[in-house]
């Protein structure tokens, strides 16, 4: 079991660059599922849910090869089974469904299953195999879907919170090699989506819409070998433009896509945080007090759920009290009590964390439960003075490629260290 040991108070300066968006790399490498035809996705984050996927794909019966930020996939021949093992030990997996029904016309995908910040149901993303004609039945925790044909047809993939991420996904990939024309009304519009269906469309699939919440999907006969570069990440931009402000540093964000990230760069403008743009690049700057603001998660455009924990923590550095409302999952406040180990003031009210914050942090051992959560304790971590120990680090590894590396690049002291015990 690996901690990072952190000993904050250092302002971070310097330069980062950005990787590639793992939500984005993870539905698009289980695009390679609908051809027989070699696939090269460039710009792909070193992260363990990457080379997690790269075994599923190559449990399914797939050539698959990751070096440097390239992922390698030819699924000559492959089985449409991917089991339990697989599928729970990361439910981003679910995503394999779509294009196994579109290629093969039958799936069998673990149910995922649940994690800390919300029972994820899949309901949505049945739904969509249903009205494309595959008759979907759950049998030993397993989803079995199968069909002679899909026939497109008009969807609504509206759910409780809106739109769903990897259903839109999941359905759109089926529908490109359904007959007939697919719309999918209520469908998110994450630039991930987009990516996806700029994916799919460089296959030779006919999507049109993708961004908005109306995507149009003419079926095709079959879909072709592909060379593309996927998008950067922009919640891991947000993550270290948030460690800047946290820290009160200066440091230039190369390698993003800002027009990604307005919602985010509205909020920390409106929190004091000092952001020039110039085109590509964000250079967040020393602020001088920061302020109280009121964040809301919502879908795409809005702010992103997955970057609620990390704004919390720079939260409780700005005096006031900032009320921030999770609108996308029904429990994802697990690094509130971890922040308050830090000395954080959080108050829990249904969906809303109430921060009293102004009050400087001092380091302490904390646990991390999920990526984002992650993500927070160490930007908190260096804020806080003292040391902070977060232990359980492998949820961070899941999505950010080197966080460790990247933050000492900019001044911060963190270390990798090995710990006995859970
Ligand atoms: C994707 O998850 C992302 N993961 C999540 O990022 C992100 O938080 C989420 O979208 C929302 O933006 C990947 O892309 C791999 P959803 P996804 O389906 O698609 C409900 C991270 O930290 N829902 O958009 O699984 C669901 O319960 C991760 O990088 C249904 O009710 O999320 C939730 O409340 C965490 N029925 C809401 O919709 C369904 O069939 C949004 O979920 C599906 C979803």
């Amino acid at each position: 079991m690996q901690s990072f040991i952190i000993k904050g108070g250092v302002p971070l300066h310097g330069q980062v660059q950005i990787s590639g968006a793992k939500n984005a790399a993870l539905p698009i490498m289980a695009a390679t599922l609908l051809t027989d035809e070699p696939c090269t996705i460039r710009r792909v984050p070193n992260v363990s849910d990457v080379r997690f996927m790269c075994k599923i794909l190559a449990s399914l019966g797939a050539e698959v090869e990751f070096h440097g930020d390239t992922v390698r996939v030819r699924a000559k021949k492959i089985n449409p089974v991917c089991d339990y093992d697989l599928v729970r030990q990361m439910r981003g997996s679910i995503c394999v469904m779509g294009p196994l029904l579109g290629r093969l016309h039958r799936a069998t995908v673990s149910l995922p299953g649940g994690c800390v910040i919300g029972a994820r149901p899949i309901n949505l993303h049945l739904k969509g195999f249903e009205a494309l004609g595959a008759d979907v039945k759950i049998e030993g925790g397993y989803v079995k879907a199968s069909a002679k044909r899909l026939l497109g047809t008009e969807i609504f993939l509206g759910g409780r919170a809106g739109s769903t991420v990897l259903g839109t996904a999941n359905v759109m990939m089926a529908a490109t090699l359904a007959e007939g024309v697919t719309v999918i009304e209520s469908a998110a519009c994450e630039p991930e989506v987009v990516d996806l269906a700029n994916f799919l469309n460089a296959m030779g699939a006919k999507i049109t819409g993708a961004g908005s919440p109306t995507i149009t999907i003419v079926g095709v006969k079959q879909l072709h070998g592909v060379e593309y570069e996927i998008i950067p990440d922009r919640i891991e931009a947000a993550t270290y433009a948030i460690a800047a402000a946290a820290t009160n540093g200066e440091v230039t964000i190369t390698g993003a896509r800002p027009d990604h990230m307005h919602a985010v760069l509205d909020k920390l403008n409106e929190a004091g945080v000092r952001i020039e743009r110039k085109g590509a690049v964000l250079t967040v700057k020393p602020h001088g007090e920061l302020r109280a603001v009121d964040v809301t998660t919502l879908p795409y455009a809005g702010f992103p759920t997955d970057v609620q924990a990390q704004m919390m923590a720079l939260l409780t550095l700005a005096p006031g009290i900032s009320i921030i409302t999770e609108r996308i999952f029904e429990s994802r406040f697990m690094h509130v009590s971890e922040l308050a180990r830090l000395g954080a003031d959080i108050e829990l009210e249904g969906p809303s964390a109430i921060v009293k914050g102004g009050k400087p942090l001092s380091g302490a051992p904390v646990m991390a439960s999920d990526l984002r959560a992650s993500a927070a304790l160490v930007i908190a971590g260096l804020a806080a003075k003292g040391t902070t120990q977060v232990n359980r680090i492998y949820h961070i590894d899941r999505g950010y490629e080197n966080i460790d590396t990247k933050l000492r690049r900019l001044g911060a002291r963190i270390q990798r260290i090995e710990v006995e015990g859970p």
